[in-house]
Parts: C-alpha cells; structure tokens; sequence
C-alpha cells in the first residue's frame, strides 16, 4: 500500500496557528516522526505527504494517485464543512480515506460537527493530536479496509 498524508487549507500555518488548539508543532516535525515510525514498524511502505491551500490542486492530486492499493489520511482542515466538490471527490476514490483531525470538532463550535466527507471515508479519529495520524496509517496498513 502507498500512503498519503493529505492536509487542507490553512495547515501549513501548524506551529503558529491558534497553539492553544493545535499545539506547536509543524508539518515538517511530524513528517520526520512519521517516517521515522513507518521505517521501524512497516519498512517499504512509502509514504507522501502534502499541504494545499488550493482546493482544485487538492482534488486534481487525489484523483491523480487514485487506487485501490492506496491509503489517504485527509486532514481537510475548514473544508471538512464546507466543501461540496472535495466531498464528491472523496466519495468517487477507490482509495481507503481516513480523515483525521488534531482538535475534537465534536467540542468546538456547531458547524466544526458537521463533516461533509466523513459518510465516504472508512473512519474518522477526531480529537487525538498527532497521535491521530499514526493511528490512521496503522488503521490502513493492517484493516482490510475495502
Ligand atoms: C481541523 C479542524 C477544522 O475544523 C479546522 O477548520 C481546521 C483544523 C483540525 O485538525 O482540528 O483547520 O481540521
């Protein structure tokens, strides 16, 4: 299985954006524990991870590296709420999609509980930090998930 971590609008901003909810730690911190994880535990798999701020990169990406042998943790970021044409994406993959969250959306405002991808992914984890996304790339890589 190829993996992907796939982060959504506004999450390049990690470190500094709002710290008190999102911690300070950046993209690039985690993708060397990412790595540095997957190398002890499941040497061979690869694994790509990528940032847009740009919804229609975002899509055109995911179609483009679609399969049935493909893993995607999607952290959409505010497009989790709002976007119809990233959800309608979602729902054509062939790809297993686990979307994943760092802050629990379910404790937050009103409109953070509302996910319009979640009825096409195999399972959200919301509210775990960074441990989430471990979590998500262990779910794929040993659940059958199609
Ligand atoms: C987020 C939660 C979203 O509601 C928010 O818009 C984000 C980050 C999270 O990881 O907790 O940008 O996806």
């Amino acid at each position: 299985m190829k993996l992907y971590v796939v982060h959504g609008i506004n999450l390049d901003q990690l470190g500094t954006r709002q710290p008190e909810i999102y911690g300070t730690q950046t993209l690039s911190d985690q993708w060397a524990v990412w790595t540095g994880w997957l190398a002890k535990h499941w040497p061979g798999v690869e694994l790509e991870a990528l940032q847009f701020n740009d919804e229609a990169a975002c899509i055109r990406f995911l179609q483009e590296v679609d399969g049935p042998e493909v893993g995607v943790v999607l952290n959409p970021g505010a497009w989790t709420h709002s976007s119809i044409p990233l959800r309608d994406c979602v729902a054509g993959l062939k790809a297993a999609v686990i979307e994943v969250h760092l802050s629990h959306t379910y404790a937050r405002e009103a409109f953070r509980r509302v996910s319009l991808l979640a009825p096409y992914t195999q399972g959200t984890i919301s509210g775990l930090g960074w441990q989430g996304y471990r979590l998500a790339m262990e779910a794929l890589l040993t659940a059958q998930m199609h």
